[in-house]
């Protein structure tokens, strides 16, 4: 099969396309004939060495993607041979990720994707809608699982709602029922979010932002789903409603933080931090569970239409697909590989 790997981290050029031997799946492992294979920052910051150690001599990157299981191992129901699924986390403390034909991950990692799921969707949803469910299911006062009325009146602030994760909140909360307000930094973004379902667009980078969202929540907001704490903190706390949550995936710009502490005891702020890696497998479980649901329920389009263009690479273009995560392209990159 023809496989991307990297043996040393670095820059994208250390990624190269090689010839392997068909992997075996073991004992309660699938393997998927991988028809797209979707790029998540994570992915160039791994190939970097900047974030995760490596851990094996020789990496397949890439956690999420799409295709059809044509192989179990020992302890899997053999019914699941022609399976259509979606991945998360193939490359998490393994080296065979989803830039090759073929994936091996624990069978439990490949998820049913409906007949009417496109393979796109199924590639553009494991990290960033993963990521977004336990963003939305930390509140003190909210739910541990999402479907459609589980945040029936409860207004979400979904930061930078243009990005993959924030594009992932925006669909999620508005098919959980919250009202949606989205920052975005200009008119383009603006109508992304706004395609993706967010009620109202903020551009956070003109005017008065807080007034804005404190004149559609006039009580504040419940949840910010925050990809950059530190360069909007301040923001955060001016819109948050007593009592409210700040779930933060990411310090994008990495600004440094800077608490007042006699301000969110005031606030009874409560702060969630996350990173999928570690979320726990009950959280986990739970979050692929009401992601599946909302798949079926075609709750996460992607598509330019939808708020997520694609931007799409060939296998032997992989490199050239972490650049342009790494340049910060707007929508989803995506690898076709499979037929
Ligand atoms: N914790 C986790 O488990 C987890 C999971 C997934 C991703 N992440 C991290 O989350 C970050 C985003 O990932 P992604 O895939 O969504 O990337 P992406 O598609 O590039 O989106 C990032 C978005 O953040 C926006 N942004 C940047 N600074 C902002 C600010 N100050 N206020 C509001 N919006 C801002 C950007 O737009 P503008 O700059 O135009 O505003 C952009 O739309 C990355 O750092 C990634 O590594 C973490």
């Amino acid at each position: 099969m023809r496989a991307i790997i990297y043996r040393d981290t670095g820059g994208p050029d250390v990624l190269q396309l090689v010839e392997r031997d068909l992997p075996t799946p073991g004992p309660g492992e699938v393997r998927v004939r991988v028809a797209v294979s979707g790029v998540n920052p994570t992915d160039w910051k791994t190939r970097s060495g900047a974030t995760n150690p490596k851990q094996f001599p020789e990496v397949t990157p890439h956690l999420d993607g799409a295709g059809v299981i044509d192989a179990v191992g020992p302890e899997v129901d053999q019914s699941r041979v022609g399976q259509r699924v979606w991945l998360y986390l193939a490359a998490a403390g393994r080296p065979t990720g989803t830039a090759a034909e073929f994936s091996v991950v624990p069978a439990e990692q490949a998820v049913p994707l409906p007949d009417e799921a496109g393979f796109d969707v199924g590639a553009a949803i494991g990290v960033p809608a993963l990521t977004a469910h336990r963003a939305l299911t930390v509140a003190e006062d909210g739910p541990r699982r999402l479907r459609p009325g589980a945040l029936d009146g409860t207004v979400v602030l979904a930061a930078g709602g243009a990005g993959a994760v924030g594009h992932a909140v925006i669909q999620l909360a508005r098919w959980a029922g919250a009202t949606v307000i989205s920052t975005i930094s200009g008119p383009d973004k603006a109508r992304l979010a706004t395609a993706a379902g967010a009620h109202h667009v903020i551009n956070y980078r003109e005017g008065d932002p807080a007034a804005e969202i404190r004149g559609i929540a006039p009580d504040g907001v419940d949840l910010v789903a925050e990809v950059a704490l530190g360069a909007n903190l301040a923001l955060d706390l001016a819109v948050l409603r007593t009592r409210g949550t700040i779930s933060t995936y990411a310090n994008d710009g990495g600004r440094p933080v800077e608490l007042d502490v006699r301000q969110n005891m005031v606030l009874n702020t409560r702060f969630q931090f996350l990173v999928l890696y570690t979320v726990g497998p009950q959280a986990l479980a739970a979050a692929v569970e009401d992601v599946a649901a909302a798949v079926r329920d075609n709750a996460l389009p992607v598509g330019a239409e939808h708020g997520l263009p694609l931007i799409r690479f060939p296998l032997d273009r992989t490199a050239d697909a972490h650049r342009a995560v790494e340049g910060g392209a707007v929508g989803k990159v995506l690898v076709d590989i499979g037929p």
